[in-house]
């Protein structure tokens, strides 16, 4: 007997996940009229912020460009893991066995992304990537695409702007995980081959962190500054923190990734935020046109929440999906719009953005950015100066 794709899916599957999960197996769907795309973000727990906002940026791209591509009509189901590896993983193969989701996207944790990446891989249905930024994530299945970030970009791209501006020594802290590792190795190489030297490095829990006896550390070590990495959300508590220890009255200037002061918390933290400089993608305050009307959409339609870089990592998901849909033609062959994918080039609210053909990583500008109260009487990141088409230095050759 001939075995289609669905009989070999199913086995796949059913070897991996126990037959019973998988009795009525896959995507059938090359003809049908709707295309499916399974968005998986943590809705609710200790991450909910990111869902919120990712979510909130792919309706916001479905507004802004309608809901038909290609003749398929687009179908955005939205799915809450709360931040479980094991709910990611059980989610993403229902999506793709029981719901014919055509493509996967969301993923708001690095932990996340390694749940779901072998169900994309037997499965052969893109998976989009929007917010987990670990460099690894894209290696995990060659159906991954990536439009959030690779954290080495803006890790380093920090760590030699502290070494070209005056900043001699260095204590990192980050979170235990994945992310946070990639961010302390990072900012220190290029840190240290610029001449600064590291301290300390500190790890500090990924879940309800006491930062405390860490800033206390900091502070006996008194470094010129300290590097911080915290997964999107995580900022508010941290500088709440550091506010009450004082570190920045000893003079201990605050560095970071942008994730420290994403968009969502930033205004809340006060004058304590004022002047930390950080290393991103994306801020609320890139002065384009584009990133205006971006910007005023979005809050017009979310109660007055600014968007943050996982909500831009959601809107530009979606603009991969629309723009790969178009080039196939309305073809959902998984491995079609994968290779339409690559070497994709746009206009994104954060600047001009570009997947590698190779690594299927984004490419894009990383903003040193500053923290200052603009005229609205609201905190901002405001860019002063631009590093462009960062790739990943992690996957260079
Ligand atoms: C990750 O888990 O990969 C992650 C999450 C949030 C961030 C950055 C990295 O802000």
């Amino acid at each position: 007997m001939v075995q289609t794709r669905r009989s070999i899916l199913r086995a796949a599957l059913a070897a991996s996940f126990g037959a019973a999960a998988v009795a009525l197996a896959v995507p059938a769907a090359m003809a049908q009229d709707t295309v499916k795309i399974g968005m998986i973000q943590p809705m609710t727990g200790p991450f909910a912020s990111t869902g919120i906002e990712a979510v909130a940026g792919a309706k916001q791209y479905m507004a802004d460009h309608g809901d038909t591509v290609a003749g398929k009509k687009i179908e955005l189901v939205v799915k809450d893991d709360a931040g479980s590896a094991n709910d990611t993983r059980r989610i993403a193969q229902e999506l793709v066995v029981n719901d014919h989701a055509n493509v996967l996207m969301g993923f708001g944790l690095t932990p996340l992304a390694f749940a779901a990446a072998p169900i994309a891989t037997q499965a052969k249905v893109p998976m989009v990537v929007t917010a987990a930024a670990t460099s690894s994530v894209v290696e995990k299945s060659p159906f991954i695409v990536r439009t959030s970030f690779a954290t080495p970009t803006a890790a380093a791209t920090m760590g030699k702007w502290a070494a070209d501006n005056g900043i001699k020594t260095a204590v990192t802290l980050v979170s235990d995980y994945a992310p946070g590792k990639d961010a302390q190795d990072w900012f220190a190489k290029a840190f240290t081959d610029g001449g600064g030297k590291v301290a300390e490095q500190l790890t500090v829990p990924l879940q309800n962190p006491d930062f405390a006896p860490f800033l206390q550390r900091v502070a006996d070590a008194k470094p010129d500054a300290l590097f911080v990495f915290v997964p999107s959300g995580v900022g508010a508590p941290f500088m709440k923190q550091f506010r009450e220890r004082g570190l920045a009255d000893q003079g201990i200037k605050l560095i970071g990734t942008g994730d420290v002061v994403d968009d969502q918390i930033l205004n809340n933290m006060g004058d304590a935020a004022l002047g930390l400089i950080s290393a991103h993608h994306y801020t609320a305050a890139h002065p384009s046109e584009m990133n205006k009307a971006f910007v005023a959409a979005f809050k017009t339609a979310n109660g007055g929440m600014r968007p943050n870089f996982m909500a831009v990592g959601a809107y530009d998901g979606m603009a991969l999906v629309y723009q790969a849909l178009e080039k196939t033609g309305g073809d959902t062959d998984g491995t079609k719009l994968v290779d339409a994918m690559k070497g994709m080039k746009w206009e994104s609210p954060r600047g001009p953005i570009m997947i590698d053909p190779d690594t299927r990583e984004i490419v894009q500008n990383i903003y040193i950015n500053k923290v200052e109260r603009q005229d609205d009487g609201e905190l901002y990141n405001v860019e002063q100066d631009t590093v462009e088409n960062v790739k990943d230095p992690a996957k260079a050759k």
